[in-house]
Protein backbone atom coordinates (compact mmCIF):
# COMPACT_ATOMS: atom_id res chain seq x y z
CA UNK A 1 0.00 0.00 0.00
CA UNK A 2 3.20 2.53 0.44
CA UNK A 3 4.36 1.72 -2.39
CA UNK A 4 5.04 5.27 -4.05
CA UNK A 5 4.18 3.83 -7.94
CA UNK A 6 0.49 3.48 -6.29
CA UNK A 7 -1.43 6.87 -7.73
CA UNK A 8 -4.79 5.11 -6.37
CA UNK A 9 -5.63 2.29 -3.49
CA UNK A 10 -8.95 1.30 -3.32
CA UNK A 11 -10.54 -0.56 -0.59
CA UNK A 12 -13.85 -2.46 0.43
CA UNK A 13 -15.68 0.74 -1.00
CA UNK A 14 -19.35 0.67 -0.57
CA UNK A 15 -21.73 3.28 -1.96
CA UNK A 16 -25.08 3.50 -0.61
CA UNK A 17 -27.43 5.84 -2.00
CA UNK A 18 -30.43 6.51 0.18
CA UNK A 19 -33.67 8.21 -1.41
CA UNK A 20 -36.85 8.14 0.30
CA UNK A 21 -38.12 4.43 -0.17
CA UNK A 22 -35.11 3.09 -2.08
CA UNK A 23 -31.88 2.07 -0.95
CA UNK A 24 -29.64 1.82 -4.14
CA UNK A 25 -26.03 -0.52 -3.89
CA UNK A 26 -23.82 1.75 -6.31
CA UNK A 27 -21.29 -0.29 -5.64
CA UNK A 28 -20.20 -3.05 -3.45
CA UNK A 29 -16.64 -4.22 -2.07
CA UNK A 30 -15.00 -2.38 -5.12
CA UNK A 31 -10.99 -3.29 -4.61
CA UNK A 32 -8.75 -0.91 -6.97
CA UNK A 33 -5.31 0.10 -7.43
CA UNK A 34 -3.75 2.26 -10.07
CA UNK A 35 -0.42 2.38 -10.72
CA UNK A 36 1.67 5.29 -11.96
CA UNK A 37 1.60 5.59 -15.66
CA UNK A 38 -0.88 3.49 -16.12
CA UNK A 39 -4.28 3.79 -18.86
CA UNK A 40 -6.96 1.96 -17.18
CA UNK A 41 -10.50 2.09 -18.64
CA UNK A 42 -13.69 1.34 -16.24
CA UNK A 43 -16.42 0.09 -18.57
CA UNK A 44 -19.73 -1.67 -17.55
CA UNK A 45 -23.35 -1.12 -18.84
CA UNK A 46 -25.49 1.89 -17.64
CA UNK A 47 -26.56 2.24 -14.39
CA UNK A 48 -23.48 -0.47 -13.25
CA UNK A 49 -22.01 3.01 -11.30
CA UNK A 50 -18.77 4.01 -13.04
CA UNK A 51 -19.69 7.62 -12.71
CA UNK A 52 -20.22 7.03 -8.76
CA UNK A 53 -16.85 5.10 -9.03
CA UNK A 54 -15.28 7.95 -10.67
CA UNK A 55 -16.62 10.84 -8.48
CA UNK A 56 -15.13 9.10 -5.30
CA UNK A 57 -12.22 8.93 -7.31
CA UNK A 58 -12.57 12.33 -8.28
CA UNK A 59 -13.07 13.31 -4.24
CA UNK A 60 -16.20 15.26 -6.02
CA UNK A 61 -18.41 12.22 -3.26
CA UNK A 62 -17.63 10.47 -0.49
CA UNK A 63 -17.71 6.13 -0.16
CA UNK A 64 -20.09 5.29 2.50
CA UNK A 65 -17.82 3.14 4.02
CA UNK A 66 -14.07 1.69 2.79
CA UNK A 67 -10.82 2.97 2.49
CA UNK A 68 -9.29 5.23 -0.08
CA UNK A 69 -5.28 6.20 -0.48
CA UNK A 70 -4.60 8.67 -2.95
CA UNK A 71 -0.78 9.50 -3.69
CA UNK A 72 0.31 7.99 -0.01
CA UNK A 73 -2.21 9.90 1.63
CA UNK A 74 -5.79 8.65 3.20
CA UNK A 75 -8.50 10.53 1.75
CA UNK A 76 -11.64 9.20 2.85
CA UNK A 77 -12.34 11.14 5.81
CA UNK A 78 -11.11 14.48 4.81
CA UNK A 79 -12.99 17.44 5.69
CA UNK A 80 -14.81 19.05 2.01
CA UNK A 81 -12.44 22.02 2.78
CA UNK A 82 -10.08 19.15 2.33
CA UNK A 83 -11.03 17.39 0.28
CA UNK A 84 -10.79 20.64 -2.56
CA UNK A 85 -7.80 21.68 -1.77
CA UNK A 86 -6.60 17.67 -2.87
CA UNK A 87 -8.83 18.22 -5.56
CA UNK A 88 -7.49 20.85 -7.39
CA UNK A 89 -4.02 19.68 -7.01
CA UNK A 90 -3.90 16.28 -7.53
CA UNK A 91 -6.59 15.54 -9.86
CA UNK A 92 -7.43 16.52 -13.09
CA UNK A 93 -11.15 15.87 -14.79
CA UNK A 94 -12.46 15.30 -18.27
CA UNK A 95 -16.14 15.28 -18.45
CA UNK A 96 -18.62 14.21 -20.95
CA UNK A 97 -20.14 17.78 -21.65
CA UNK A 98 -16.73 19.98 -21.37
CA UNK A 99 -17.73 21.83 -18.88
CA UNK A 100 -16.18 24.71 -20.24
CA UNK A 101 -17.49 27.98 -18.59
CA UNK A 102 -18.92 29.79 -21.61
CA UNK A 103 -17.88 33.75 -20.97
CA UNK A 104 -14.49 33.09 -20.57
CA UNK A 105 -11.92 32.86 -23.24
CA UNK A 106 -9.98 29.11 -23.62
CA UNK A 107 -7.19 30.80 -21.63
CA UNK A 108 -8.88 31.71 -18.54
CA UNK A 109 -10.73 28.43 -18.46
CA UNK A 110 -7.70 26.59 -18.43
CA UNK A 111 -6.27 28.89 -15.95
CA UNK A 112 -9.06 29.13 -13.73
CA UNK A 113 -8.57 25.98 -11.61
CA UNK A 114 -4.50 27.29 -11.31
CA UNK A 115 -5.94 30.22 -9.40
CA UNK A 116 -7.15 28.45 -6.71
CA UNK A 117 -3.61 27.19 -5.85
CA UNK A 118 -2.37 29.38 -3.07
CA UNK A 119 1.23 27.97 -4.10
CA UNK A 120 1.19 29.30 -7.87
CA UNK A 121 2.04 32.94 -9.03
CA UNK A 122 0.59 34.95 -12.18
CA UNK A 123 3.61 33.98 -14.43
CA UNK A 124 3.94 30.37 -13.31
CA UNK A 125 0.26 30.19 -14.78
CA UNK A 126 1.05 31.88 -17.58
CA UNK A 127 3.59 29.29 -18.41
CA UNK A 128 1.22 26.03 -17.17
CA UNK A 129 -1.41 27.67 -19.65
CA UNK A 130 0.61 28.26 -22.89
CA UNK A 131 2.09 24.99 -21.81
CA UNK A 132 -1.32 22.84 -21.65
CA UNK A 133 -2.74 24.67 -24.82
CA UNK A 134 0.29 23.78 -26.77
CA UNK A 135 -0.21 20.26 -26.05
CA UNK A 136 -3.41 19.56 -27.03
CA UNK A 137 -2.96 21.77 -29.85
CA UNK A 138 -5.09 24.62 -28.91
CA UNK A 139 -2.55 27.21 -28.69
CA UNK A 140 -4.20 29.50 -31.79
CA UNK A 141 -7.56 29.34 -30.35
CA UNK A 142 -6.04 30.78 -26.70
CA UNK A 143 -8.05 34.13 -27.03
CA UNK A 144 -11.54 32.45 -28.19
CA UNK A 145 -14.48 31.52 -26.55
CA UNK A 146 -15.93 28.41 -26.05
CA UNK A 147 -18.82 28.79 -28.52
CA UNK A 148 -16.45 29.43 -31.06
CA UNK A 149 -14.91 26.01 -31.35
CA UNK A 150 -15.48 22.71 -32.22
CA UNK A 151 -17.05 20.37 -29.68
CA UNK A 152 -13.80 18.34 -30.32
CA UNK A 153 -11.82 21.36 -29.50
CA UNK A 154 -13.82 22.11 -26.24
CA UNK A 155 -12.96 18.79 -25.21
CA UNK A 156 -9.16 19.40 -26.39
CA UNK A 157 -9.41 22.73 -23.97
CA UNK A 158 -11.52 20.58 -21.34
CA UNK A 159 -8.23 17.93 -21.61
CA UNK A 160 -5.37 21.21 -21.50
CA UNK A 161 -7.29 22.39 -18.11
CA UNK A 162 -7.20 19.18 -16.49
CA UNK A 163 -3.21 19.14 -17.62
CA UNK A 164 -2.32 22.77 -16.53
CA UNK A 165 -2.30 21.48 -12.68
CA UNK A 166 -0.15 18.28 -13.27
CA UNK A 167 -2.12 16.01 -11.70
CA UNK A 168 -1.26 12.75 -10.35
CA UNK A 169 -4.21 11.23 -12.04
CA UNK A 170 -6.41 12.30 -15.54
CA UNK A 171 -10.20 11.45 -15.02
CA UNK A 172 -12.17 11.27 -18.08
CA UNK A 173 -15.86 10.26 -17.68
CA UNK A 174 -17.38 9.41 -21.21
CA UNK A 175 -14.81 11.99 -22.62
CA UNK A 176 -15.81 10.97 -26.15
CA UNK A 177 -19.59 10.49 -25.54
CA UNK A 178 -20.66 14.42 -26.64
CA UNK A 179 -18.40 13.91 -29.44
CA UNK A 180 -19.06 12.56 -33.45
CA UNK A 181 -16.96 9.67 -34.48
CA UNK A 182 -14.28 11.72 -35.87
CA UNK A 183 -13.43 13.94 -32.86
CA UNK A 184 -14.03 10.90 -30.37
CA UNK A 185 -11.17 9.35 -32.37
CA UNK A 186 -9.25 12.37 -32.20
CA UNK A 187 -10.15 12.90 -28.23
CA UNK A 188 -8.80 9.57 -27.76
CA UNK A 189 -5.59 9.69 -29.50
CA UNK A 190 -4.66 12.49 -27.48
CA UNK A 191 -5.22 10.76 -24.36
CA UNK A 192 -2.83 8.14 -25.70
CA UNK A 193 -0.20 10.27 -26.39
CA UNK A 194 -0.76 11.47 -22.88
CA UNK A 195 -0.28 8.08 -21.87
CA UNK A 196 2.51 7.55 -23.88
CA UNK A 197 4.45 10.94 -22.24
CA UNK A 198 3.67 9.12 -18.79
CA UNK A 199 0.39 10.67 -17.53
CA UNK A 200 -1.87 7.94 -15.20
CA UNK A 201 -5.25 7.98 -16.62
CA UNK A 202 -8.48 6.71 -15.40
CA UNK A 203 -11.12 6.68 -18.25
CA UNK A 204 -15.18 5.92 -17.70
CA UNK A 205 -16.80 3.98 -20.88
CA UNK A 206 -19.36 2.34 -21.95
CA UNK A 207 -18.57 2.01 -25.70
CA UNK A 208 -16.71 -1.31 -25.51
CA UNK A 209 -14.60 0.30 -28.40
CA UNK A 210 -12.64 2.66 -26.81
CA UNK A 211 -11.90 0.38 -23.44
CA UNK A 212 -10.83 -1.93 -25.64
CA UNK A 213 -7.90 0.65 -26.49
CA UNK A 214 -6.47 1.29 -23.31
CA UNK A 215 -3.84 -0.58 -21.37
CA UNK A 216 -5.95 -2.17 -18.70
CA UNK A 217 -9.94 -3.02 -18.70
CA UNK A 218 -11.56 -3.16 -15.72
CA UNK A 219 -14.83 -4.56 -15.85
CA UNK A 220 -17.81 -2.78 -13.78
CA UNK A 221 -21.22 -5.03 -13.42
CA UNK A 222 -24.27 -3.71 -11.13
CA UNK A 223 -21.58 -2.19 -8.79
CA UNK A 224 -18.88 -5.09 -8.29
CA UNK A 225 -15.72 -5.53 -10.21
CA UNK A 226 -15.97 -8.55 -11.98
CA UNK A 227 -13.60 -10.53 -14.51
CA UNK A 228 -13.93 -10.44 -18.11
CA UNK A 229 -15.29 -13.95 -18.25
CA UNK A 230 -18.18 -13.21 -15.78
CA UNK A 231 -18.54 -9.86 -17.99
CA UNK A 232 -19.07 -11.67 -20.40
CA UNK A 233 -21.91 -14.43 -19.11
CA UNK A 234 -23.62 -11.46 -16.88
CA UNK A 235 -23.95 -9.01 -20.34
CA UNK A 236 -25.25 -11.98 -22.42
CA UNK A 237 -27.95 -12.83 -19.74
CA UNK A 238 -28.17 -8.96 -19.88
CA UNK A 239 -29.09 -8.92 -23.35
CA UNK A 240 -30.92 -12.22 -23.44
CA UNK A 241 -33.69 -10.26 -21.09
CA UNK A 242 -33.62 -7.28 -22.93
CA UNK A 243 -34.18 -9.39 -26.00
CA UNK A 244 -36.98 -11.51 -24.50
CA UNK A 245 -38.49 -7.97 -23.26
CA UNK A 246 -38.34 -6.24 -26.94
CA UNK A 247 -39.05 -9.51 -28.18
CA UNK A 248 -42.55 -10.11 -26.78
CA UNK A 249 -44.79 -7.49 -27.74
CA UNK A 250 -42.97 -7.13 -31.05
CA UNK A 251 -44.44 -11.51 -31.53
CA UNK A 252 -47.39 -10.17 -30.22
CA UNK A 253 -48.16 -7.24 -32.59
CA UNK A 254 -47.68 -9.93 -35.19
N1 LIG B 1 -27.55 10.84 -6.39
C1 LIG B 1 -28.10 9.63 -6.51
N2 LIG B 1 -29.15 9.29 -5.74
C2 LIG B 1 -29.71 8.05 -5.83
N3 LIG B 1 -29.28 7.07 -6.66
C3 LIG B 1 -28.22 7.37 -7.46
C4 LIG B 1 -27.59 8.65 -7.43
N4 LIG B 1 -26.56 8.64 -8.34
C5 LIG B 1 -26.58 7.42 -8.90
N5 LIG B 1 -27.57 6.65 -8.38
C6 LIG B 1 -27.85 5.24 -8.73
O1 LIG B 1 -26.65 4.51 -8.63
C7 LIG B 1 -26.52 3.56 -9.69
C8 LIG B 1 -25.22 3.83 -10.45
O2 LIG B 1 -25.33 5.07 -11.15
P1 LIG B 1 -24.16 5.68 -12.04
O3 LIG B 1 -24.57 7.04 -12.46
O4 LIG B 1 -22.89 5.55 -11.30
O5 LIG B 1 -24.17 4.69 -13.30
P2 LIG B 1 -23.30 4.70 -14.64
O6 LIG B 1 -22.63 3.39 -14.73
O7 LIG B 1 -22.47 5.92 -14.69
O8 LIG B 1 -24.44 4.76 -15.78
P3 LIG B 1 -24.43 5.48 -17.25
O9 LIG B 1 -23.64 4.59 -18.16
O10 LIG B 1 -25.88 5.47 -17.62
O11 LIG B 1 -23.85 6.86 -17.09
C9 LIG B 1 -27.78 3.71 -10.54
O12 LIG B 1 -28.68 2.70 -10.14
C10 LIG B 1 -28.29 5.09 -10.18
O13 LIG B 1 -29.69 5.14 -10.31
MG1 LIG C 1 -22.41 7.64 -15.97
Amino acid sequence: MNDTNTVIALNGIRKVFQTDEVETHALSDVNLEIKKGEYVSISGPSGCGKTTLLSILGLLDTATSGSFVLNGHDVASLSSSARAQVRNAEIGFIFQAFNLIGDLTVQENVELPLTYRGDMNANERRTRVAEALERVGMAHRARHYPAQLSGGQQQRVAVARALAGRPAILLADEPTGNLDSRNGEAVMALLDELHKGGATICMVTHDVRYAELTERKVRLFDGRIVDEETFVRLRREDEQRLDALIGQPREAAV
